[in-house]
């Protein structure tokens, strides 16, 4: 099993070009499936995620090529099968994605149950009902989601919670139901915008991505197109808090300084100096150590979920205490245990993690257990005197293109053990 070791102390310095959004890519490989003719995907991440989604495509029968910057070009148009297995969906949660289109195509889909994950159980019954609103008839069978419809009928739908996944599935179906859909509560985050645009490409008719509140016009058919991915808004928080962290002046590029203003302001509060310029941020900590900042994890525009890690990591060695409110995943605190090892000062209660800075953390042998617990677990690495390891780095994988090679260039001292 490969481990990624980080020995402590360097101040990180430089340009660090950010990837596509892994949460963006996913949705719109999905959604190729819903075209008459092929779709070609451009600023696509390398991450283990997006190979287990061309491998699903494949297996529905999809045509699938890579150039060499790793474009990758979708041809539905040979897609045989409407039916995701248990075997891939257990591997990736976001395959449920395939639902919408696949019915909204072919009038049927048979999608394997996603199985929880370790941030929580993370059900669908938001997708179904979202896809019932459209007169689709499904049951849940045998560990399969098994979904109906001669033809999607455009209806009105009130999400009760606002969810990503099930905002991005129903949006797909309503591309190509029959009339008008409105979609209320929907989810506001910039992925959504970025599948509704490469929609938009495939000449879909949405308003309102972005909002709360998005219309679509369903059409008969979609056709070809290209798409460029929005730029990884995690991933560029992520090197933000980095830098923070060490002290460090780096400028992310190619990334979309608009799509985290919560991340910025935070970054903000905690001490550090940035400036937005064009694809550019440039985050300066003037070698400061970061101010401790409470956090409350919600739904776009607010603070993301996804970077809830990464700042604990940052206020595990704040100067003050913090409190950070996990709203949107029950069991989203599986790295605090870890961050204990190198000496952080955390109490959970529930949702809630009191989070006491401390002058040093220590090096110590951890375990990743989610995508973003990993990436926290770097960025207090970075910071603890002498080395640690991070095992079970495969979670990183899935969401962080060359992470080691990205903070290597910056000047960290990491590096991937097999
Ligand atoms: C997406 O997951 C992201 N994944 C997650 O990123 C992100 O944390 C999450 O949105 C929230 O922003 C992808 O886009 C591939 P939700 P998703 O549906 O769509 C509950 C990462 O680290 N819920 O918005 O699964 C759910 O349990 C990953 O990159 C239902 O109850 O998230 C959660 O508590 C982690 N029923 C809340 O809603 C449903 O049918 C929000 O989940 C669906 C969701």
């Amino acid at each position: 099993m490969q481990k990624i070791v980080v020995e402590g102390g360097a101040t990180l310095n430089g340009e660090v070009r950010i990837s596509g959004a892994k949460n963006a890519v996913l949705p719109i490989l999905c959604a190729t499936l819903l075209a008459d003719e092929p779709v070609e995907i451009t600023n696509v991440p390398r991450l283990h995620d997006v190979a287990t989604t061309v491998k699903l495509l494949s297996e529905l029968g999809a045509g699938i090529s890579t150039d060499e910057h790793y474009s990758i070009t979708v041809d539905p148009r040979s897609v045989h099968s409407q039916v995701a297995s248990y075997e891939l969906v257990k591997t990736m949660r976001a395959s449920v994605l395939v639902l919408g289109p696949l019915l909204a195509k072919y009038g049927h889909a048979e999608v394997s149950l996603p199985g929880g994950c370790a941030i929580g159980s993370r059900p669908v019954d938001l997708h179904i009902k979202g896809l019932q609103s459209l007169g689709a008839d499904i049951t849940v069978e045998n560990g399969y989601i098994k979904a109906r419809a001669k033809r999607l009928k455009g209806a009105r739908h009130v999400f009760e919670i606002v969810s990503v996944g099930a905002t991005e599935n129903v949006l797909m179906a309503a591309a190509l139901a029959e009339g008008r859909s409105v979609l209320e509560n929907a989810a506001m985050e910039p992925e959504i915008v970025d599948l509704a645009e490469c929609l938009i490409a495939m000449g879909a008719q949405i308003e309102g991505a972005g909002t709360n509140r998005i219309i679509v016009h369903g059409v008969e058919r979609l056709h070809g197109g290209t798409h460029a991915v929005v730029p990884d808004r995690i991933e560029t928080g992520t090197f933000l808090v980095a830098a923070a962290m060490t002290g460090g002046r780096i400028t992310t590029t190619h990334a979309r300084p608009d799509t985290l203003d919560a991340v910025v302001d935070k970054l903000k509060e905690a001490g550090a100096e940035l400036d937005c310029d064009g694809d550019r941020i440039t985050l300066d900590m003037h070698g400061r150590r970061p101010r401790a900042v409470n956090v409350t994890t919600a739904p776009h525009p607010a603070f993301p979920t996804d970077m809830q890690a990464q700042f604990m990591a940052m206020n595990c060695i704040a100067d003050g205490v913090a409190v950070m409110n996990e709203t949107i995943f029950e069991n989203r605190f599986m790295h605090v245990n870890e961050l204990m090892r190198l000496g952080a000062d955390i109490r959970v209660d529930g949702h809630t993690a009191v989070v006491r800075g401390v002058q040093q953390l220590g090096g110590a042998p951890v375990m990743a257990t989610d995508l973003r617990a990993s990436a926290s677990l770097i960025l207090a690495g970075l910071v603890a005197q002498g080395e640690t390891t991070i095992d079970r780095i495969y979670h990183l994988d899935r969401g962080y293109e060359n992470i080691e090679a990205k903070l290597g260039g910056l000047g960290a001292n990491i590096r991937r053990i097999r």
